[in-house]
């Protein structure tokens, strides 16, 4: 059998990896400015990540979710803890879109209604209803395909009003800062409207920190920067450094009911261990304070660089806009320079590296940066 032939390959074959560092096969050292798309929260292979892993692998793998497993206690114990939503209810499931497609299936259950407005350029996953949401036609096949999904103008708030004064909309997603769609931080000013306009309406408000949570924006999640509180967070990505984990963070006035929601691995003890492992590392490294003063030190120097049309984001999720192609340059900082970088579209690099960047290794990147743009430049 060979593989169903979907993602573009580079010609590098990762062996090892550690830190912000990857190696290939041929011994090939890398810095990671990628992350595995915005996954490694905590560096690769952290020993306090391996060692609870491997100690709970050797206690109990798996088990369904019909016994108790404390372990799920105490992840949704921690997780509240740290991100200041001590009250909320966790639901755990593997991935992302299957974070997103809970989301949207509770807020039509509680509301009892179908329509879902998001936002131009989001992204929101591959599922039904995620990808129902996703605004990019590419990926919608025709039975994904659904008049429900209601797709806005980014920081419109005029359509936006009209839409929930239909009194159909069951709820609004948006991404804490938008990723792939190219690194759009969404205004305070247009996340108050949402989060008024979802209230006055009766619909729910969902934010999707998938990408932009877990401490990579400097603050735990990126809409913390506001003073918005959403009735829903979708979460994945940097939750278990590259273990499949996703989680739903609902509201404490949302009532739930056996057989609601369900799923057969999420929240499993080695998911969990690797959440809680996470965690603790981040506490411990204080992570967050790092993609702070990292991020910013990166976005201050890069703003430096005229050949940047638009330096965008917030801590360790930074979008790079350029007037030209930046194919060649992506490629030269990987050959060259053996620095990983991410894309979106044929212009933007994002740059999403493990939160324990060091100053030195952003120093680094940004001097590779300086003579991969010179080369572009000439060539
Ligand atoms: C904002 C956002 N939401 C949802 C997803 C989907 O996550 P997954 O690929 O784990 O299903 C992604 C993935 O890139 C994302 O960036």
């Amino acid at each position: 059998m060979k593989l169903f032939d979907v993602y573009p390959l580079f010609d590098i074959t990762p062996v090892k990896a550690e830190g912000c560092y990857v190696w290939d096969s041929e011994g090939k050292k890398y810095l990671d400015l990628y992350g595995g798309h915005a996954v490694i929260s905590v560096g690769h292979s952290h020993p306090h990540y391996i060692g609870r892993i491997t100690s709970q692998l050797n206690q109990i793998g798996f088990y369904s979710n019909s016994v108790q497993i404390p372990q799920q206690k105490e992840l949704a114990e921690k997780l509240g803890k740290i991100s200041g939503y001590n009250d909320y209810q966790l639901f755990l499931c593997n991935s992302g879109a299957e974070a997103n497609e809970n989301a949207i299936k509770l807020a039509s259950f509680i509301t009892q209604r179908k329509k879902i407005v998001s936002f131009k350029k989001g992204f929101h996953g591959r599922t039904s209803a995620a990808v129902a949401v996703t605004d990019n036609p590419k990926i919608v096949a025709p039975v994904n395909a659904s008049p429900n999904a209601v797709i806005l103008p980014f920081d419109d708030v005029q359509a936006l009003e009209e839409s929930l004064k239909t009194g159909e909309i069951a709820a609004v997603i948006i991404e804490g800062i938008q990723g792939i769609g190219g690194i759009h931080v969404p205004s305070e000013a247009f996340m108050t409207q949402i989060e008024r306009l979802c209230k006055q309406h009766g619909a729910l408000f969902i934010i999707d920190e998938i990408q932009s949570g877990y401490g990579r924006s400097g603050r735990f999640f990126a809409h913390q920067y506001t003073s918005v509180k959403p009735d829903i967070i979708t979460v994945a990505k940097g939750m278990a450094n590259g273990f499949p984990v996703g989680g739903v963070l609902i509201a404490p006035e949302i009532q739930p009911w056996h057989g609601m929601l369900g799923t057969t691995f999420g929240g499993n003890y080695l998911a969990c261990a690797a959440s809680l492992a996470v965690l603790e590392i981040m506490e411990s490294e204080k992570l967050v304070d790092n993609a702070a003063k990292v991020g910013n030190y990166l976005i201050e120097k890069l703003k430096g660089f005229s050949q940047i049309k638009e330096v965008r984001g917030l801590g360790l999720m930074i979008g790079l806009e350029f007037e030209f192609p930046i194919k060649d340059l992506r490629n030269e900082l990987l050959k060259k320079h053996g620095i990983f970088t991410g894309v979106s579209g044929t212009h933007i690099v994002r740059l999403l590296p493990p939160l324990s960047l060091s100053m030195e290794q952003a120093d680094i990147f940004l001097s590779a940066f300086e003579k991969a743009l010179a080369t572009v430049a000439v060539t």
